[in-house]
């Protein structure tokens, strides 16, 4: 085709086009009255019949090819000196910014904070990175005791330093430097070395409870995680407190509620028990008052730490601990 090769530069052109005053000079050395293809109409009316039709059909596609191209452009640079409004269709729905969103855990945290915010406690935070004496001496764990077995966890190369294995510490630290009477919980992320399953990881999140008075029982304890589990659920709940060990409470108990993924006949999330531990827990050690020079004839305190990755797969039915930490999309954008 004789054409073609005006179409080729056509295209080379338009490709380095930017800006609507450049189109328009475009489509005048094209189209307009000196283009080529003027020059070539205007010889149509020498060229025998035969010729003529062949030719009058190349020109008209050649021209309804370059009015495309030169409207799409248009568009393409937005248009916005045309009269018709160019580019511009104002019926086309917005375009959707991807918005981030809390993790489950998070969410689930910030609800706990809220509730025993009413019930008029505290948030106390603490280091990650913990020392030996607020982890485990303190705490009624001296070294080389068998209870320490319970939080194997990973040390630090610097002598004495390790990543918490709970949030109790942080009841230490904030009764060093507050006195009683007092009601707190620390939310936070702990870690433990120990094989991943279902219902464990190696790192997690405990909130810690602890309040100190004059006079406070176990059945303070109890009513409070009662109410805490109610409001935290939404519903009625079924709790069992159970007969336990903490080196750093006396008595010590496990609290329990029954399994809401299974309600009781048994899954992997409850590891076919229908119940599910939710927290230990127990009245304040001797030693533990005495560790932070507090007096324990003058003073009485229940102590507990919840999971936070149980009390959120409870909630959201989540049958998986280790799904938190997947970064699997398919699984967290359910919590936006
Ligand atoms: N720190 C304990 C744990 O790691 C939980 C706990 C906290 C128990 C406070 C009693 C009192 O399991």
């Amino acid at each position: 085709m004789v054409l073609d090769e005006l179409k080729n530069e056509l295209e080379k052109e338009l490709k380095g086009i930017n800006s609507e005053k450049e189109l328009k000079a475009l489509e005048k050395k094209y189209l307009g009255k000196k283009s080529k293809i003027a020059q070539i109409l205007s010889c149509l009316k020498d060229m025998d019949i035969k010729q003529r039709i062949k030719m009058g059909k190349e020109i008209n596609e050649f021209k309804k090819k370059t009015e495309a191209l030169i409207k799409k452009k248009s568009l393409d640079i937005g248009g916005f000196d045309r009269k018709d409004g160019g580019g511009i269709d104002v019926t086309v729905p917005g375009k959707n910014f991807l918005k981030g969103h809390l993790h489950p855990i998070t969410l689930v945290t910030r609800e706990a904070e809220e509730i025993f915010s009413k019930l008029g406690f505290e948030i106390a935070q603490g280091p990650e990175i913990e020392d030996e004496k607020h982890n485990f001496d303190h705490l009624n764990i001296p070294q080389d005791h068998p209870a320490r077995d319970m939080w194997d966890t990973f040390w630090l190369k610097k002598k004495g330093l390790l990543l918490r294995t709970h949030t109790s510490p942080v009841q230490i630290r904030y009764m060093e430097k507050n006195n009683p009477p007092l009601r707190i919980i620390a939310p936070g992320r702990c870690f433990r070395y120990e094989a991943t399953d279902a219902s464990h990881e190696i790192n997690f999140y405990h909130l810690e409870g602890l309040m100190v008075d004059k006079n406070v029982s176990a059945s303070n304890f109890k009513a409070i995680i009662r109410k805490f589990f109610e409001e935290f659920f939404k519903k009625q709940i079924k709790l069992r407190i159970r007969p336990s060990y903490f080196p750093f409470t006396e008595p010590s108990f496990e609290v329990d509620i029954q399994c809401m993924i299974c309600k009781g006949k048994g899954c992997s999330a409850c590891s076919q028990r229908g119940w599910i531990e939710m927290a230990g827990a127990g009245m304040v050690h001797p030693n533990v008052f005495k560790a932070v020079k507090l007096n324990p004839n003058d003073w009485q305190g229940f102590a507990f730490g919840m999971g936070l990755d149980r009390l959120t797969m409870m909630k959201y039915k989540i049958d998986d601990i280790r799904m938190f930490f997947k970064n699997d999309l398919r699984f967290l954008e359910q919590f936006s």
